[in-house]
């Protein structure tokens, strides 16, 4: 992507994210972050409020997660509007940071998954969103039956992680459920995203794409904004920004269509729109394309909630006790991550390419 292609306030630089007044007649970064909070805060009360299939209903939760949100508080879980399930395997004794936390029914999913050793901070930049989620924090803890919540929830905008003291390498996971297409400014939140994460750490997150980009003069309208439309970016555009940012190698998770009621879509001239959940491991290593070095791994099945089979993502899906051909890409990301310890390996040190990664092929969703 290059700039010229961005609209003015998705081209606001980090460190002006927060400045007043647009240049182009367009809105400037702050009117669209207030468009939104008062569309999360005051418009929105409840998943029926919304005109989209924004909504994740919790059948599409597997399994192991339905008894944890069945945990969670009502009042919480009422004000859920993730767009997909984001919450990826092996999160135990882990830190995560959720982006855009809403009234924390994810974190409070992930806290019991973290454990009480493990910790989850949320942030997100809507009042009402944030006290209703601090009001639940020690009541989650309770119910959990842990001495000492593991839950921080932050108000304060995911452009400017660095404003809440987040410090660099600090979390080992970044999940965000239907947001980064609210912010006009998704570059900083990507950046923001790779400093806080640890070498071997990865974004696992669901968002909304378009299928071709959104005409700018869309890009205002605060209910299409607010339904995760029109802030959306085209998915290709994603792709590059994130290898901007230095997630050199996107992989995409699951992916889905998007609905839209017919009252917004005649305003979208044909525009069509995904729900995707994408993996980027911050590993240092990886090339922008997938290669053969004749490498291998077998999944142990000693995932917990994956013990027959670990979706890794689209491409490598690993069967239990199954030796299996992968990239040098996906080795690298396996062997540099959390997964570590629950794969075998072969060809650590192969030098040998034999070319490109037979199953690669281009990314699409
Ligand atoms: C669609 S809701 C999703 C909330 C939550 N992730 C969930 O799954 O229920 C979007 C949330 O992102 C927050 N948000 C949007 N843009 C933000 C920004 N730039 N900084 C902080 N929070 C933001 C909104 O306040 C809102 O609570």
């Amino acid at each position: 992507m290059v700039a010229s292609q961005l609209s003015q306030p998705e081209r606001t630089s980090r460190h002006a994210a927060g400045a007043k007044g647009a240049t182009n007649g367009r809105k400037s970064a702050d009117e669209v972050r207030e468009d939104v909070k008062e569309y999360y805060g005051r418009i929105i009360q409840t998943k029926e409020d919304l005109q989209t299939s924004a909504c994740c209903t919790e059948e599409k939760f597997p399994s192991y997660v339905k008894p944890l949100a069945g945990m969670v508080a009502d009042e919480v879980a009422s004000k859920f509007f993730g767009c997909d399930f984001c919450v990826p395997n092996v999160l135990e004794n882990t830190s995560v940071l959720d982006l855009g936390s809403g009234s924390g029914f994810d974190c409070f999913i992930i806290s019991q998954l973290v454990g009480e050793t493990g910790r989850v901070v949320g942030v997100d930049m809507t009042d009402s969103q944030v006290e209703l989620a601090n009001k639940y924090t020690q009541w989650h803890a309770d119910r959990f039956g842990f001495e000492k919540s593991n839950v921080t929830f932050h108000k304060g905008y995911i452009e400017k992680l660095d404003e809440l003291g987040l410090d660099d390498a600090s979390f080992d996971v970044v999940v965000s459920n239907c947001v980064l297409n609210l912010s006009p400014d998704k570059e900083a939140v990507l950046t923001e995203a790779y400093r806080v994460l640890r070498t071997g750490g990865e974004m696992y997150f669901s968002d909304v794409y378009a299928l071709r980009r959104v005409p700018d003069n869309l890009k205002d309208d605060p209910v299409l904004r607010g339904e995760c439309i029109s802030g959306a970016l085209y998915w290709n555009d994603f792709i590059t920004l994130a290898r901007k940012v230095g997630f050199t190698d996107p992989r995409v998770v699951q992916s889905e269509p998007y609905f839209v009621d017919d009252s917004l879509m005649d305003k979208l001239d044909g525009t069509e729109f995904v729900s995707t959940t994408f993996r980027l491991f911050k590993v240092s290593n990886l090339e922008a394309t997938i290669e053969d070095y004749g490498q291998a791994v077998k999944y142990k099945g000693s995932i917990f909630s994956a013990p027959a089979q670990l979706v890794f993502d689209r491409d490598n899906i690993f069967e239990a006790g199954a030796v299996v051909p992968v990239s040098r890409n996906t080795f690298r990301m396996l062997r540099a991550s959390r997964f570590r310890s629950h794969f075998d390996f072969y060809g650590c040190c192969s030098k040998k390419h034999f070319g490109p990664f037979p199953r690669s092929q281009p990314i699409t969703i």
